[in-house]
């Protein structure tokens, strides 16, 4: 029975290519170093768990954070405030077309700055190594120490190896995340553990909420007296020694396993515990889990190691794969592949977790570690081309979280109707932080109505539309209770008040921005199929707002970024210095309902043209690669993912330019998602790679899915 069958799948698999190697194209990028980097650590993790590793492949000389999606703290409350003034505080009244709307900032210092910057995502510590010379004394050793430096992460199998010597005798030190638990397992070799001269140390930073951007490092390792440790250093089945450390009210357990040591407090003063290997073996393996309470048990090094090789090799075995460089003759596939292929890795270390990411994963803190529901988009819709389902419903059901607090927000808080309101730099609970834009940005609103679409092309059962219908309902009716009929022009306006995609606009009087009137024609057509295909009635409210929303804002031939700007704006540097989201009507959008073909592609050579390239960062490269694609300017799409101004260091992470820290992950997500559209097509384009060149460029796809 099943030999045709064979034969058949042989005929066309022969026909179409061997499949793509891709272990070999995986090893080709793994990340060397022979000395640490002073702006990016090289990382092991798990996408809710990350650990930062200096050139040990730990934390010896450079404090690299350790750091999750579950570990959180709240500073000290300002003199004289509880927690109860969280949820009294109230924000400004602002005027909606005649109803008072409430928005959350006023200003008030210091209860609203404690609330933009609480809770705050902790580093949740430090791992190193400890040298001790002949006599027992502890040496003072630097990295300039070292010599015959070499490390290298095997990307195939999720393997930080680190090499080095000290005074001419090796060591070697290999580190691994596991996947299921937040543990590292880490493997010292060395001459050194035979004398007893070598041991390692956990170490436990103050953490405050003081700086928005903590980067290159998280908290301060001076402030002992702000934070307690305590040590419990009796054996609890395979756990050796756990520590206990306390910020203000958050407890986070290190609990410690492997091979038997002994351990102790350096000094009162101190948050340092030092390791000494019970054995005088040449290796010692510890592994170390962080958490939010002590567990029964620890992995082993050895199941760590494990649990890393298989995960990371199914993921490069079974997920989506694209192969730019075999076969290419075009001298920038070799650095196109690199992105692609450390993306995918960094990827999965830092923006697979249970929640959103933020903007710069689990490295460092931009934005005191929170995370914002617009970017959403850019860091993790990609994962749904490249069909990572498992690692996307890990936080895309986030909506079903935070239904109720955007119900609340809508209805109880503005007054609206009906419907739910998403926020944007939010926190675990779902609360978004006080502020103008915060409050008054609109993009985040159709997200769901997407990520719910993606989804249903991939599982397209009633089980997707029941599991998203109250989040595609609520969304859907606040689009539409939030656009107002102007009755003087016939209308639906989106605005006054609000802010566009690059939060340049005036928000008292602007109304009808170009990209969010179409992404909400999308989002609205996107709802009513939802309910077409459930069997129910589609609310009369989102077809009349979809069909009488106010037709795009053009001017002599190219759309313009809100109905009121002058016509001028293409040369106002107001208006040209941020998100170029114009050349997304017709790219990162496909055609919505009205939209000129021929204006948009004016309009977006118009935005390669006029906008102020050396001030746009991260997500907007792929945007306008996304643009270029769509109207068959692939040259121009090449061009822009590989611009001098996007750039990805030596292990991949994306630089974050003028605007913003190293790393801006949004970067790496667009890049995939931009990639897969290239690679694999979009509704509607033709033939393979479509947005590729022909010439130069052979670029094969496995598993991807189409773009909207
Ligand atoms: C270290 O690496 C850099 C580039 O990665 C290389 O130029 C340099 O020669 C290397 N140094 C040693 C001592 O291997
Ligand atoms: C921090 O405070 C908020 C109130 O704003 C509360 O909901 C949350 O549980 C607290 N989180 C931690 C980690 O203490
Ligand atoms: C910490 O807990 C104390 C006692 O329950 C409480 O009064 C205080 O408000 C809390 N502080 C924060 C920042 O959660
Ligand atoms: C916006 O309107 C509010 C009152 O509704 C006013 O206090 C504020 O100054 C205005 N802001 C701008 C930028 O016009
Ligand atoms: C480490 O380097 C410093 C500066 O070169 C030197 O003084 C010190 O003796 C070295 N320590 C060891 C243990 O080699
Ligand atoms: C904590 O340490 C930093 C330096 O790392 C210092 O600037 C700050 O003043 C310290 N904070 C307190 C409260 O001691
Ligand atoms: C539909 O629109 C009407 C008129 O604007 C409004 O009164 C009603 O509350 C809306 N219904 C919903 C569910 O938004
Ligand atoms: C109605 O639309 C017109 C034309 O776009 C605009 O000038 C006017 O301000 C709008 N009315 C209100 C009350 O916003
Ligand atoms: C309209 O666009 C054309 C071609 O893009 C340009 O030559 C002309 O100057 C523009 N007119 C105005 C009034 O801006
Ligand atoms: C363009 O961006 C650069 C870099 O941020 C800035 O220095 C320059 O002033 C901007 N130019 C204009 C015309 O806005
Ligand atoms: C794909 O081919 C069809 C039929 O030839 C054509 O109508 C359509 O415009 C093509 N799409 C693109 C994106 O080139």
């Amino acid at each position: 029975m099943w030999w045709p069958f064979l034969i058949s799948l042989c005929a066309v698999s022969i026909y179409a290519s061997p499949p793509i190697d891709r272990r070999a194209l995986v090893a080709r990028y793994n990340p060397t170093r022979n000395a640490s980097s002073s702006t990016t650590p090289m990382q092991v993790g798990n996408g809710n768990f990350a650990f930062g590793a200096d050139i040990t492949g730990l934390q010896t000389f450079q404090p690299w954070a350790i750091m999750s999606t579950w570990g959180w703290k709240n500073d000290s409350l300002p003199a004289g405030k509880t927690l109860a003034d969280v949820y009294d505080y109230t924000g400004v009244s602002l005027d909606n077309h005649g109803r008072l709307v409430e928005y959350m900032f006023n200003g008030a210092a210091p209860m609203q700055q404690w609330m933009i910057s609480n809770p705050n995502r902790a580093n949740l510590g430090a791992v190193g190594l400890v040298f001790w010379s002949e006599n027992g004394e502890v040496l003072d050793i630097t990295e300039s120490n070292l010599t015959s430096i070499k490390q290298e992460l095997d990307l195939w199998t999720g393997t930080l190896t680190s090499s080095f010597a000290l005074a001419g005798v090796p060591i070697e030190v290999k580190t691994t995340s596991a996947q299921s638990v937040d543990s590292i397992g880490v493997t010292v070799s060395s001459p050194l553990l035979e004398s007893g001269r070598l041991g390692m140390s956990v170490d436990f930073p103050c953490n405050d909420g003081s700086l928005k951007f903590a980067d290159p490092f998280v908290g301060t390792w001076n402030n002992a007296s702000l934070h307690t440790t305590t040590l419990d250093a009796s054996p609890r089945g395979n756990i050796h020694a756990g520590i206990t450390h306390t910020l203000v009210n958050s407890t986070f357990v290190t609990s410690i396993g492997g091979d038997a040591f002994t351990i102790a407090r350096d000094s009162p003063d101190a948050h340092r515990y030092t390791i000494r290997p019970a054995a005088t073996a040449g290796v010692f393996s510890l592994s170390t889990t962080w958490g939010l309470t002590s567990p029964k048990s620890v992995l082993s090094p050895a199941a760590i190691s494990l649990s890393s090789s298989k995960t990371w090799e199914q993921y490069w075995s079974e997920s989506g794969f694209v192969d730019v460089l075999t076969g290419s003759t075009d001298a920038r596939a070799d650095e196109l592949q690199r992105r692609i292929i450390l993306s995918r890795y960094l990827m999965r270390v830092n923006e697979a977790g249970d929640y959103p990411p933020q903007e710069s994963g689990l490295v460092n803190n931009g934005w005191y570690g929170k995370f914002h529901l617009e970017m959403f988009f850019w860091h993790c819709q990609h994962w749904a081309l490249w069909n990572d389902w498992d690692l996307l419903l890990r936080s895309s059901d986030v909506y079903e979280r935070f239904l109720d607090t955007s119900i609340a927000r809508a209805q109880v808080q503005q007054g609206w109707p009906a419907g739910a309101r998403w926020g944007k730099m939010s926190d675990p609970s779902g609360r978004s932080a006080p502020g103008q834009i915060n409050e008054l940005l609109i993009w985040q609103q159709p997200h769901p109505l997407v990520f719910a679409n993606y989804e249903y092309r991939a599982f397209p059962t009633t089980a997707t539309l029941r599991k998203w219908e109250a989040v595609v309902r609520n969304t859907a009716d606040w689009m539409a209770a939030f656009a107002w009929f102007n009755a003087t022009t016939g209308v639906y306006d989106l605005g006054p008040p609000m802010y566009q995609v690059a939060e340049d606009n005036i928000y008292n009087n602007t109304y009808n921005p170009a990209f969010e009137l179409a992404y909400w024609r999308l989002g609205l057509g996107f709802a009513e199929a939802w309910m077409e295909r459930l069997g129910e009635p589609v609310p009369s409210n989102w077809t009349i707002v979809k069909e009488g929303l106010a037709k795009l804002p053009v001017n002599n031939g190219t759309y313009k970024v809100f109905e009121d700007v002058n016509d001028d704006f293409w040369t106002d540097p107001t208006y040209i210095n941020d998100h170029p989201a114009l050349a997304g009507l017709h790219g990162w959008l496909p055609p919505t309902e009205g939209l000129d073909l021929e204006t948009a592609r004016l309009t977006t050579e118009k935005v390669w043209a006029s906008w102020n390239i050396s001030n746009v960062w991260g997500w907007d490269f792929p945007l306008l690669a996304m643009s270029a694609a769509r109207i068959g300017e692939q040259e121009k799409a090449v061009e822009w993912l590989l611009h001098p101004l996007f750039q990805f260091d030596d292990v991949g992470m994306p630089i974050g330019g003028v605007r913003v820290p190293t790393p801006y992950f949004p970067g790496s997500g667009g890049l995939l998602y931009a990639i897969a559209m290239m690679a694999h097509g979009w509704d509607g384009s033709n033939g393979t790679a479509p947005g590729f060149p022909v010439e130069g460029w052979n670029v094969r796809a496995e598993g991807l899915s189409t773009a909207m």
